[in-house]
């Protein structure tokens, strides 16, 4: 093997094991040079120039859309890969049955021929990046080593990037995270605006804390900050040292009296985190004082204190947020996000050098030019933007980002939401009867899949705690680890189950959504903090039509009736799916659970038949 003998470290650069993995990567990845991130608005700069001058960037109007870029991946690169995920842990019953496994030392034995030369005529970018405020007890440390430019720039925005980074690691711990797209390229041969490779592997080594990703430069593919680093492999610190590494959102609720509740929602991806972090309440709601304000959007980190509450902080610093359907009625708050210092990836572009996407406005322009590059017109039968087009912008350009954003405390944490994409079966909301039952709600949640993953539109699949494809180990040592943590904190937060998603007979939305989701969370609340009204039900507590604030809205006590009914005999199949996944967990699963199902079980046959039943 070569050795380059001339990789140039800058002087703030202390840690030995960083320096001597970065040759280590440099010898196996053999690139044309390394360039250390420093984090710079200049940097920025100059990187996003040279993607306009490669062709992978096109900048927009800066007159509509200043400092922006649009990026079009290549078409077979546009989401997550979950059949390429690995966690390769020593032993297999580590990684569980719900996650791809192949022993640490076969997978290195693949991967290593695979980055073999890998960054040949292309820049290796190392990209030191703190996940959470830098020096927060909460926060950890990653690098990231990427061929890709575009995921650098990313990078800045998600995390907190650069050389201050390594300034504060000192010789202290750090998460080495290898990217490659997979697409060296040889003396003279012309580079193509999207490099990625057809083989790809998301592989993560739980034990020795590294994760390395091949042939993708897309989202969680590529940017190795958000889900390999903040939730794979967090997930398994957080077992081991007693906190949390989860899927949510994290927001705050202002009330009338200024008293400020935190709340974290966990909804699978494309299921609506990013509207509900940024609600921006009712007309009558904001009038008498009542304010949302956004901590994250998408991963939350959650340590117990010395004071026994739990605190929350956001990860990132950055919204990767899903484009279509997103505009001013659904998400004011996102749009407002995103005019001005944001990445687009997939979306459409305009005559006037804007962006466009399915459902940023009611008609869509005459011509675009659509995420593959074509011409588009509105009668052409395609989608303009993929269905997994998003945007990437700083958390800090949000209206209604927490004061508290980047406090390195965190936020105190009242009360936890989970919620999937369920056409049927899963009433408005309900509140579990306790920390058990809530566990077993979140662990037994199904949702309809989405764009955001590979797999059949619409089908429901269980996702347990919407980290399905996010949890580094055994799935059933997670339900055990929320049950232990519940446990271990004097007055643990209560938990909601919601279902924004629920249809009618003719395949129409039944519930609003978007801000009225706002009188839901209000009950929440209120509830968290132990004064709303409610009723038992078979599920748990839920609301009813007189203890939901209505204001400014009209929505039947029939209708409210309709997406809150508990119906038993699609519930005697939803139990039958549940045993479904229990069965593939025998080994491990939690006995809580057998016995929350029969008393569930038992509750719904105890119950009158209608729904409506219930308010006599
Ligand atoms: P990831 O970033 O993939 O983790 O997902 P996310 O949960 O942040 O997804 P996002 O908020 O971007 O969800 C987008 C999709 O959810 C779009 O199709 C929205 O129209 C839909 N959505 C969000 N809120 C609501 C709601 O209250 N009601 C309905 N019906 N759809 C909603
Ligand atoms: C998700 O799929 O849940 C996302 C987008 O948040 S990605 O970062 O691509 O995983
Ligand atoms: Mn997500």
């Amino acid at each position: 093997m070569i050795v380059k003998p001339n990789l140039r470290v800058p002087d703030y650069v202390q840690n030995r094991k960083l320096i001597d993995w970065v040759q280590e990567m440099v010898d196996l990845c053999k690139p044309d040079e390394v360039y250390w991130c420093d984090g710079s608005q200049e940097e920025y700069d100059r990187l996003c120039d040279l993607m306009v001058k490669a062709g992978t960037f096109i900048k927009l109007n800066p007159e509509k859309r200043p400092n922006s870029f649009l990026a079009r991946s290549h078409p077979s690169d546009v989401a997550r890969v979950e059949d390429r995920t690995y966690i390769c842990s020593f032993a297999k019953k580590d990684a569980g049955p719900t996650n791809n496994w192949m022993a640490p030392a076969e997978m290195k034995r693949k991967l290593i021929p695979l980055f073999d030369g890998s960054m040949k005529g292309r820049t290796m970018y190392v990209v030191p990046f703190s996940m959470g405020p830098i020096g927060s007890p909460i926060s950890h440390i990653g690098v990231e080593l990427s061929d890709s430019p575009y995921v650098a720039v990313n990078m800045r925005i998600m995390t907190r990037m650069g050389r201050k980074v390594l300034e504060t690691l000192g010789d202290g711990e750090f998460v080495p995270c290898l990217h490659s797209v997979g697409a060296p390229l040889e003396p003279g041969q012309k580079d193509v605006p999207w490099p990625c490779n057809t083989e790809k592997y998301i592989v993560h080594f739980p034990e020795e804390r590294s994760i390395w990703s091949y042939g993708s430069g897309y989202g969680g593919n590529a940017l190795l900050g958000k889900k390999c680093f903040a939730l794979r492999i967090a997930s398994v610190l957080a077992k081991e040292q007693n906190w949390l590494a989860e899927h949510m959102l994290i927001l705050g609720v202002k009330d009338p009296n200024g008293e400020k509740t935190y709340v974290a929602a966990a909804f699978p991806s494309a299921c609506g985190k990013t509207n509900f972090a940024m609600l921006i309440p009712p007309k009558p709601f904001q009038e008498e004082g009542w304010e949302v304000t956004t901590v994250g959007d998408d991963i939350a980190w959650i340590k117990p204190a010395a004071d026994g509450k739990i605190y929350a902080i956001n990860p990132e610093a950055g919204f990767f947020g899903v484009a279509p359907g997103t505009n001013v009625e659904s998400n004011p708050n996102a749009i407002a996000s995103i005019q001005e210092n944001t990445i687009f990836t997939n979306v459409a572009l305009t005559d006037d050098g804007d962006v466009w996407w399915e459902g940023l406005t009611k008609e869509a322009p005459a011509h675009l030019i659509d995420w593959t590059g074509q011409e588009w017109t509105p009668d052409c039968g395609r989608k303009a933007a993929h269905a997994n087009s998003r945007f990437t912008a700083p958390l800090n350009q949000c209206p209604s980002v927490d004061p508290e954003y980047d406090n390195p405390r965190g936020v105190p944490i009242s009360a936890f939401i989970f919620g999937g994409r369920r056409s049927t079966v899963m009433p408005l909301v309900y509140q579990s009867f306790n920390w058990n039952y809530g566990v077993y709600a979140a662990a037994t949640m199904g949702s309809e899949m989405t764009a955001a993953a590979f797999g059949a539109l619409g089908e429901v699949r269980r996702d347990p705690f919407a980290m399905l494809p996010f949890i580094g180990y055994h799935m059933a040592d997670y339900f055990n680890h929320w049950l232990n943590f519940g446990r271990s904190i004097p007055n643990p937060p209560r938990i909601f189950n919601v279902n924004w998603f629920r249809k009618d007979e003719n395949g129409k939305f039944v519930w609003p959504g978007f801000g009225e989701n706002m009188r839901i969370l209000k009950w929440i609340v209120e509830r968290a903090r132990g004064h709303a009204a409610s009723l038992e039900s078979p599920l748990g507590w839920v609301p009813r039509y007189e203890d939901l604030d209505w204001r400014g809205l009209d929505f039947s006590e029939a209708q409210f009736n309709e997406i809150m009914s508990v119906d038993r005999d699609a519930w005697q199949k939803e139990l039958t799916g549940h045993d479904e996944l229990f069965m593939k967990l025998y080994d491990k699963l939690p006995k809580e659970f057998i016995f929350i199902k029969e008393l569930i079980l038992s509750s719904l046959w105890r119950a009158p038949e209608h729904w409506e039943l219930w308010h006599e």
